[in-house]
């Protein structure tokens, strides 16, 4: 795992690895390999789950575990092919062969700023993350990205001063953080990323009355009753609610 959460395996005892599995159909499984020792899982299993059923337990570089939260960024090789592949290891499966390994932490430096202080243009990224303009244009940051954005093309809004588009191109950024470890020119892409939203957010967004108005309903105390049930609640009934609600 990579990012600023570096994933960690400890072993745990093998009384507690298949607790929950009892009384189920026996999966398929297959054959990864987990830091060089062979581990058979279930064919199904995501890389997290994995690592967990080989006896592992993860304590550092998992979070949401669905895909969202970004801590989870990992790396593998596949049988016969000599590229190195990302994911999130929650979301992505196992292959059989599959090769994991606990990689090296990758610094990143977080820029301090105050965003009353910057204007939405080159100069602040230039400021902010002069990194950004050794971009070579390699396109490494997108082939890595799990989450499929145009990563090198909204670097090079970034490098235009052209906000709307980073923060277009950078929405759906999980700060995984792949990209940046694998850029040539180690640039720290999803923080750039980041700097773009806030710019965007505060200078550049449209007005909507919509949310100015249900803004003013949230301070008029409209929701209030609705909110103090939801902190009522257990975290089963809340999973459930989460699960049930309606999604655009
Ligand atoms: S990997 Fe780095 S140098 Fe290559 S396109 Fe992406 S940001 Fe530019
Ligand atoms: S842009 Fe970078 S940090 Fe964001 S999701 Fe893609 S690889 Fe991860
Ligand atoms: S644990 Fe949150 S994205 Fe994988």
């Amino acid at each position: 795992m990579t990012g600023e959460q570096q994933g960690e395996f400890v072993d745990m005892n093998q009384a507690g690895r298949d607790a929950g599995l009892q009384g189920q159909p026996e999966p398929r499984m297959v054959t990864v390999s987990i830091m060089g020792k062979p581990a058979s899982v279930p064919e199904d299993a995501t890389i997290m789950r994995a690592i967990e059923h080989s006896g592992q337990q993860i304590i550092r570089g998992a979070g949401c575990r669905e895909g969202f939260c970004g801590a989870c960024g990992t790396i593998y090789r596949l049988p016969n092919d000599y590229r190195i592949h990302t994911g999130l290891a929650c979301t992505t499966l196992v292959e059989d062969g599959m090769a994991l390994a606990q990689i090296p932490s990758v610094p990143i430096e977080k820029a301090i700023y105050d965003l009353e202080e910057l204007t939405p243009d080159v100069d602040t990224i230039k400021k902010i993350y002069p990194v950004t303009f050794r971009c070579v244009a390699c396109g490494t940051c997108t082939k890595a990205c799990p989450q499929g954005l145009q990563v090198m093309d909204y670097i090079q809004a970034a490098m235009r001063g052209d906000i709307a588009e980073l923060m277009e191109l950078s929405y759906d950024c999980v700060g995984c953080g792949l990209c940046a470890l694998r850029c040539p020119a180690e640039i720290i892409q999803h923080k750039v990323a980041i700097l773009g939203k806030r710019l965007y957010g505060r200078y550049l967004r449209k007005e909507s009355e919509e949310l100015d108005a249900r803004l003013q309903q949230v301070k008029d105390g409209e929701y209030g009753g609705e909110y103090a049930e939801l902190m009522s609640l257990g975290r089963e009934a809340l999973s459930e609610r989460y699960y049930a609600r309606d999604m655009e």
